[in-house]
């Protein structure tokens, strides 16, 4: 198992035309080693716990629970080193978020030697100087943003919160209360990683459902998904009491209230989570502009918040919520179709700004439909660096 430790030369900030070049090479020398994926990743561990082996306590005991989410990271992160816009404001968050696993400067160069080391050995010929050169430069790149980031911050790695409160909405939806000792510095629409005493060191994001508030408490919103090992266990086992941790904000999510446009949110599942954040953090101010909010779902269970979203709406005249459902047998009104659907069959949407938040799925399935039916890409705002 060869493995050259990486220099510590300063990286370059590559040109554009550098950066898509080398995208180019990154991803087609990935594209003939992804089939090999499970033999990659256990090199790239074997290489990173034998150069630092103080960071094998940093993952979790067993490590086949995370399919190797590191390293899926890794690779989906260096492919974006063309859109250094996007990627330097998510990294200088990554950087500090990863304060909270006690990772430390040196750790970055185990890491990028782990990732070179792998990549090499399962590319084989396909390993030129220029793949190479790639790959270091690429990486070198981001894990600087991140390591300058966390270097750079002050504040706590992250904080402690006890359950307040947990409500189960069905078999499937949980309502999680948590209360920190000092405010959480998150802005509403950002998300906030949590690790629950049940599932030590699996880290997981969730948005709050509420603006910041005084008391330190955060409200989040859960839906345990099939086969998953943190949110089935948050729905099911959470109890009032229990100590969970969390790190510091990420995401970019949030109403320009200054653009002069009229705002559309469309919003699938737990997504209404964050929307619900904004929407109360708008309500504080006397005027706003004119939003209307789309809440999608196959059917009225699915829309599990809807009831307090539109409660919002009876105080807030500037605030227009629509149910939207594939199938509707209890003629309550709702809009029927997929969000897409609807949302397109209004048009282009294009003196609105448009915030879309849900499953990846949802997103990429609004974003691109919305995109053909006429709205402006820079008016379109997600949360982009979802890995699932
Ligand atoms: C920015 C961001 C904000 C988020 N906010 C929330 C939130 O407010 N509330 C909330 O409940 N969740 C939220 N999530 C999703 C959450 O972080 C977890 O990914 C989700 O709870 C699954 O974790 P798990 O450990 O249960 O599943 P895992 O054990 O990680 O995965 C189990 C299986 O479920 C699949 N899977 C993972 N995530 C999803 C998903 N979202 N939908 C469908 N299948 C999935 C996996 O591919 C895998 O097959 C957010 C995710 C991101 C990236
Ligand atoms: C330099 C570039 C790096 C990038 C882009 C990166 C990115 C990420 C991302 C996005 C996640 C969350 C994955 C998810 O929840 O879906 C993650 C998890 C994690 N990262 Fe990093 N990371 C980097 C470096 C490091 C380093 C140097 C370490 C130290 C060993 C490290 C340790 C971890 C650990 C312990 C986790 C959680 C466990 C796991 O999910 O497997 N990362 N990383």
């Amino acid at each position: 198992m060869s493995a050259e430790p990486l220099t510590d030369l300063p990286p370059v900030r590559p040109t554009q035309a550098q950066a898509s070049e080398m995208v180019h090479l990154i991803r087609t020398s990935f594209a003939a080693v992804e089939s090999q994926a499970d033999e990659l990743s256990k090199h790239f561990y074997a290489v990173l716990f034998n150069m630092a082996p103080e960071t094998r306590e940093l993952f979790p005991a067993n490590m086949q629970v995370q399919r190797s989410r590191l390293l899926r990271a890794l690779v989906h992160v260096v492919q974006m080193v063309d859109r250094p816009d996007e990627l330097i404001p998510f990294l200088t968050q990554l950087g500090r978020d990863h304060r909270k696993f006690g990772v430390i400067a040196k750790h970055y160069n185990a890491v990028g030697t782990a990732l070179l080391s792998a990549i090499k050995t399962y590319a084989g010929d396909g390993w030129t100087p220029l793949v190479a050169d790639a790959w270091t430069g690429a990486y070198q790149y981001i894990s600087h943003a991140m390591s300058a980031a966390a270097e750079a911050e002050q504040g706590p790695a992250s904080w402690l919160a006890r359950v307040v409160n947990h409500r189960r909405l069905s078999w499937d939806v949980a309502i999680v209360q948590v209360q920190t000792g000092a405010p959480v510095p998150y802005r509403a629409g950002q998300y906030l990683s949590v690790e629950t005493p049940r599932r030590p060191r699996l880290w997981r994001y969730l948005s709050p459902a509420n603006a910041p508030r005084e008391d330190g408490i955060i409200e989040f919103h859960v839906r345990s998904v099939e086969g998953g090992w943190v949110s089935r266990a948050i729905v099911a086992h959470t109890e009032r009491g229990d100590t969970w941790r969390i790190g510091p904000p990420m995401g970019r999510m949030s109403v320009d209230r200054q653009s002069g446009r009229n705002q559309l949110m469309v919003v699938g599942g737990t997504g209404a989570a964050p929307i619900k954040a904004i929407l109360e953090e708008m309500a504080q101010y006397g005027e706003n502009p004119l939003t209307k909010v789309f809440v999608g779902g196959r059917n009225w269970e699915e829309l599990y918040d809807f009831g307090s979203l539109r409660q919002l709406s009876y105080t807030n005249p500037w605030l227009n919520v629509v149910p939207v459902v594939e199938e509707d047998d209890t003629g309550q009104g709702a809009e029927l179709g997929t969000l897409p659907d609807v949302v397109t069959r209004y048009g282009a949407w294009q003196d609105h700004d448009v915030l879309v938040c849900g499953s990846p799925g949802m997103i990429r399935a609004t974003v691109s439909r919305m995109l053909v039916a006429g709205t402006p890409l820079d008016q379109i705002h997600y949360d982009p660096f979802t890995m699932d």
